[in-house]
């Protein structure tokens, strides 16, 4: 179990059982076990994640599969980015020491009907402008926890409402996992780093800035005590007023519940998903309110 030679000796599996054999022999060799879910495309978001998670797990599991389940119809499934060699080349960099990289029938053989819905928290925000979305996050992290049977997992503070999503799947399904949330990544202007980045063009690149551009003065107006229709007013003025920005949504909500209150709170999350010519991009900030 040594890892000093990991960097060449990373296994990659493709089937439920050689996962957990794996895994049940770095459990007896008492280490704890740690699991990044991803869809590939590993950008430096990703490569975060997985260095948090080298530091606190013994037997860090990273797994690649891009989940139809997630897609809606007319969505980007078959256009998604897949770039094996250069995700396996990350993960050895990484010192990672499973790779999890399923078909699909492995994750869904024929006949497999069960899906696992979270209630109110899937029909929000992203729910609301992806049906069906969080059904098939939440279906598929519930079964790579169950196939993996990791003690913590890793998942980034981009998509908030996911991480919030899986930690009330696991606090309702009593599934014995510590969920970590790990700071979002950005290039050097402030764009979160997505996967679909490289769909946009350079003028659409050049605009994306703006999200985080708004998130963040949204922040300082919070901080500064403004109220928060006032906030939201201008956050909306701002990517409204961005040529070729469509927003779906922007909203200040309470960071625990997603709920929108008009009061003044403490803390805040702030959320907003737009769309650049066919590329959909989302982001968040948390925001503390007016320190007096
Ligand atoms: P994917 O988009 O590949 O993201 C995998 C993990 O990386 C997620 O937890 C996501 O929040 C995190 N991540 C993405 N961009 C990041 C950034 N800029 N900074 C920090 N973390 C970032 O999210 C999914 O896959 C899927 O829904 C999945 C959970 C794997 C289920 O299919």
């Amino acid at each position: 179990m040594s890892r000093t030679n990991s960097c060449s000796n990373v296994s990659v599996v493709g089937t439920v059982n050689d996962v957990r054999a794996q895994v049940a022999n770095a459990r007896r060799n008492g280490h704890l076990i740690g699991l990044v879910p991803t869809m590939g495309a590993l950008h430096a978001g990703h490569l975060s994640l997985m260095r948090r998670a080298r530091e606190e797990s013994g037997f860090l599991v990273v797994s690649v599969f891009v989940n139809p389940l997630q897609f809606g119809a007319h969505e980007d499934f078959e256009a998604y980015p897949r770039v094996w060699d250069d995700d396996l080349e990350a993960c050895r960099e990484m010192e990672v020491d499973l790779v999890f990289r399923p078909n699909v029938t492995d994750v869904y053989p024929a006949g497999c009907s069960t899906r696992v819905d979270v209630e109110r928290m899937s029909t929000l925000l992203e729910g609301r402008h992806r049906p069906g979305h969080f059904q098939g996050v939440a279906t598929v992290v519930t079964k790579l926890f169950n196939i993996v049977q990791p003690d913590v997992a890793f998942f980034g503070q981009k998509d908030y409402q996911q991480q919030l999503l899986i930690r009330t799947l696991c606090r309702d399904l009593n599934l014995p996992v510590d969920i970590r949330t790990c700071a979002t990544v950005r290039e050097p202007d402030g764009l979160a780093l997505s996967s679909r980045n490289v769909y946009l063009d350079p003028a659409q690149r050049g605009q994306a800035a703006v999200l985080s551009q708004a998130l963040r003065r949204a922040c300082d107006d919070l901080r500064q005590g403004l109220g928060v229709s006032q906030v939201r007013r201008r956050l909306l003025e701002q990517l409204e007023s961005t040529p070729g920005l469509d927003v779906d949504y922007a909203v200040i909500a309470d960071p625990q519940t997603l709920i929108e209150h008009e009061e003044p709170l403490t803390e805040y999350v702030v959320l907003v998903a737009a769309r650049i010519g066919r590329t959909r991009l989302i982001d968040n900030m948390i925001a503390t309110g007016p320190v007096n």
